[in-house]
């Protein structure tokens, strides 16, 4: 007889730690893995006379904020900017838009339209970050992800016609179903599934495919109607399947698949108002001193903690700030450029990531999309713009943020180099293939190229070659990164396996914690100072 499951789990818990008895508890489906976001409970006063100086206030540099000052640690946090926030950034009307080398943009919205330049969508299982806007009061309301009435383009497919996304997903669905019935019927799949398990298969594909009694896929009206049905006899009249050839000829029919990604899945969210009512909410929430405007030029390790010279950007006066513990939370690329003594290998390792492009061109537009039924989703064109964002809020209202261009990586670069002026134009114009003569509503263009962006030039990290693949980064940069350094510890989003996602900065933040927790839980408090003058 084996141990009864209990039994297994308190010895795992005995000899695996907490962490290791929790594992096992989700993987046998014993606890709901969403809690795997919860913060570190740390002890209230675990940090009592103690100092904590915060490099950065993005996501990251806010988790780490609120949490230790909850702790009883004596937080400090340093920003840049004039605003919380970091890349969670919401453009409003009469916000500014400073970039490298390009002339500044004043946003011109009206009220109630906004872009987030940033992150602009929360996956459900980003319980992490979900857990924050619960505590923090941030409303959330549904972010429609993908809209089978939006469509997909490919230059010289379908005679230049966008696809409905339901047209594609189901005709394609019909042929392949099609296929695999002809090649079951002719006993190719004999080998691989047993008379039982074919005989089952058949009828699940003429459901699956919607194919005819003869196994044909003849068209779907799950693809849509051309003429929609009405009262009395105004019966509705299938659409035309698109031959199979012109969907496999078209370079975005695998756009068609995006929503099924895991973090691209429905249902999604949006706090409501835009996505830095999350950095509002912590900004209610932390009541340390969150110093603005702070430009970090010096980093230094000591024996006792870490000293941080900072200049004030408005003043130009320079300030040095101590404390035992440092979390450094700056983008690699911005931290490679800082003045540090941190050991070689680190310094070799932060000088050794690159960072991805990425563009985002939002246009205000009366809603001209909502009489062709998408509500909220994505049109896919690929090429530099890639992708048509519309709104998923104040449906019906008269205006909206049509989102014209969101694409990342080489294309994203070279669209980047171009004047601001071309890429609105390029913009517009593909707005024009799918809507066509809609173009000439687009107004108020603003262009947020991530690359040119003081204290991020570039959205995220592109670890590249092996091991790149989100969710299974693995380098040894990475690696050694994500290690503390005496009482220096890097965190962020970069330093987890979601670097262009909100949840990776707060996962990467609890991790911090908890390494600061078990130090401070080990050693007794040494005088840290808090942010003072330089002398
Ligand atoms: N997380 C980013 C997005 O949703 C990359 O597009």
């Amino acid at each position: 007889m084996g141990l009864s499951r209990r039994r297994f789990l308190q010895r795992l818990g005995a000899v695996g730690g907490y962490g290791a008895a929790y594992s096992a508890m989700t993987t046998l489906g014993l606890m709901a893995a969403t809690s795997a976001g919860a913060a570190p409970r740390l002890p209230a006063n675990l940090g009592s006379g103690r100092t904590v100086l915060v490099l950065g206030g993005g996501v990251a540099g806010l988790v780490a904020a609120y949490e230790l000052e909850r702790a009883g640690f004596s937080v400090t946090l340093l920003e840049a900017r004039e605003r919380l926030g970091g890349r969670n950034w919401t453009l409003r009307g009469g916000d500014k838009v400073e970039m490298v080398g390009t002339p500044d943009q004043t946003v011109g919205f009206q009220d109630g339209v906004y872009l987030n330049a940033g992150p602009a969508r929360i996956p459900s299982h980003h319980e992490g970050l979900l857990a924050y806007c619960r505590k923090l009061d941030v409303p959330l309301e549904v972010e429609v992800n993908s809209s089978r009435s939006a469509y997909f383009w490919a230059a010289g497919s379908n005679g230049g016609k966008p696809i409905q996304m339901r047209q594609g997903v189901n005709d394609t669905r019909g042929y392949l179903s099609e296929l695999l019935a002809k090649a079951l019927n002719k006993g190719a799949l004999d080998q691989e599934l047993s008379a039982d398990d074919k005989a089952r298969l058949m009828p699940f594909l003429r459901a699956y495919g919607d194919l005819d009694e003869s196994m044909a896929f003849k068209g779907t009206e799950r693809s849509g109607f051309s003429e929609l049905p009405g009262a009395a006899s105004q019966f509705g009249s299938p659409r035309t399947p698109v031959p199979f050839s012109e969907l496999l000829a078209n370079e975005q029919l695998r756009s068609t698949l995006f929503e099924d990604m895991l973090y691209m899945q429905a249902t999604m969210f949006q706090p409501v108002g835009g996505m830095d009512r999350i950095v509002a909410g912590f900004e209610r929430g932390i009541r340390s001193p969150t110093i603005r405007n702070a430009e970090v030029t010096r980093i230094r390790q000591t024996a006792t903690g870490a000293a941080v010279t900072w200049r004030d950007r408005r003043t130009g006066v320079e300030s040095l700030a101590q404390a035992e513990f440092l979390i450094v939370t700056l983008p690699l690329n911005i931290l490679a450029k800082i003045d540090t003594n941190f050991a070689a290998p680190v310094k070799a390792a932060i000088a050794n990531v690159p960072y991805d492009y990425s563009n985002k061109i939002g246009f205000e537009s009366p809603r001209f999309w909502e009489r062709e039924q998408i509500y909220g989703g994505i049109s896919f064109v690929g090429g530099e713009t890639s992708l048509v964002w519309y709104p998923s809020n104040n449906l019906h209202s008269e205006r909206g943020m049509l989102l014209a261009c969101y694409g990342s990586g080489p294309g994203a670069r070279v669209f980047a180099d171009r004047p601001l002026g071309e890429q609105m134009e390029i913009a517009r114009s593909v707005v024009g293939r799918l809507h066509p003569g809609q173009e000439g509503l687009l107004e108020k263009g603003v262009v947020v190229n991530w690359s040119k962006i003081p204290f991020n030039f570039g959205p995220w990290p592109a670890y590249g070659g092996q091991g790149g693949q989100e969710g299974h980064l693995d380098h040894p940069s990475y690696r050694l990164l994500n290690e503390p350094q005496g009482r220096i510890y890097f965190s962020g989003a970069h330093l987890s396996q979601m670097p262009g996602w909100q949840e990776g900065a707060v996962l990467s933040a609890h991790r911090t914690i908890g390494f600061i927790a078990e130090r401070a839980s080990q050693t007794t408090a040494s005088t840290g100072r808090r942010s003072a003058p330089a002398a």
